[in-house]
């Protein structure tokens, strides 16, 4: 499977935050949003990667990823000129896709909790589209996704007014090789964009959709917001501190799988001793290595 870190948009919602620095390289504590992201997607067993991003932030993700080589992965780029929609993602990126399947993941979104990498690994070849849902207090801001009482899928709407359940969708999708041919007959909606959630109704509508409801044990934030980057930064601040242990860590994910050996990750921790970022690293080396 291939995966694709969409992390473009206007930002607008973050202004003044935004104006300078692309949403998805802004600090979650203590690293860049998009590592988070990325890291979910190398514990699922990705290992090839595209970046889209917005025209401006281009060379800044080539500063921080390069071709991914230092994490024993390729990292590759594509731009969207501007931000008509995330369904646009997965067109710009068809030749990448190949016809494969390949997951999708908002560079805004955080996910954490027990056996993620083991439950997202499962759905790897997908037949059709894997979506996933998450229960949440308040779901008007998201996906929305109501089940029958078998779990079947009864409808998917994107921002309903009057939400039909709490569960949300979050920015992970995985799809076979059909979805850049589904995205390119999208229309865009209300806001102008061209919805994800209609590229996922019409896998519903073709009977090729499954949502798999993630664990209670599972943590998902979206940071796309002032308050979701500070609930999140405080989040991964509160358990790293606690357990001594990094949240979206790509070098440490990239060294416990074995794309990198003991004298990579010291040769990436090395120029980041004086963080304590590359402590960490090292630290890996002496209690785990
Ligand atoms: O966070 C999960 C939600 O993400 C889903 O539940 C919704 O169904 C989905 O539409 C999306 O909603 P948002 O309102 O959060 O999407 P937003 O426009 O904020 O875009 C999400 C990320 O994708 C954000 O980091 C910016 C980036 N993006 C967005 C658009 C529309 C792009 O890079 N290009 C774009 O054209």
């Amino acid at each position: 499977m291939r995966g694709i870190i969409l992390a473009g948009g206007s930002g607008s919602r973050l202004w003044p935050l935004t104006r300078a620095v692309c949403k998805q390289l802004l600090p979650i504590h203590d690293k860049p949003m998009v590592y988070y992201p990325l890291s979910t997607l190398m514990m699922a067993g990705i290992q090839d990667f595209l970046i889209i991003t917005s025209p401006d932030a281009l060379a800044q993700f080539r500063r921080l990823l390069g071709d991914g080589s230092g994490l024993g992965i390729r990292v590759g780029y594509a731009v969207q000129p501007s931000p008509g929609g995330i369904a646009q993602a997965l067109v710009i990126g068809e030749s990448f896709i190949g016809g494969e399947p390949v997951a999708l993941a908002l560079g805004d979104n955080v996910f954490h909790g027990t056996g993620l990498g083991e439950q997202l690994r499962a759905h790897t070849s997908p037949a059709g589209a894997r979506i996933f849902a998450h229960q949440v207090a308040d779901p008007r801001d998201y996906g929305v996704v109501e089940f029958d009482a078998d779990g079947r899928v009864l409808s998917l709407e994107e921002k309903p007014a009057r939400p039909r359940s709490r569960y949300a969708v979050p920015g992970l999708y995985f799809y076979d090789g059909q979805a850049p041919e589904i995205a390119r007959g999208v229309r865009p909606g209300s806001r102008g964009e061209v919805e994800i959630t209609e590229v996922n109704r019409e896998y519903l509508r073709r009977g090729r959709l499954a949502v798999t409801v993630l664990e209670r044990g599972v943590v998902w934030q979206d940071a796309g917001t002032v308050g979701g980057i500070s609930a999140t930064s405080e989040y991964v601040r509160v358990v790293e501190e606690r357990q001594g242990l990094k949240i979206g860590c790509p070098e440490e994910v990239a060294w416990r799988l074995g794309h990198i050996d003991d004298g990579q990750l010291r040769a990436l921790a090395e120029p980041l001793v004086p963080s304590g970022y590359g402590r960490y690293l090292l630290r890996l080396l002496q209690d785990d290595g």
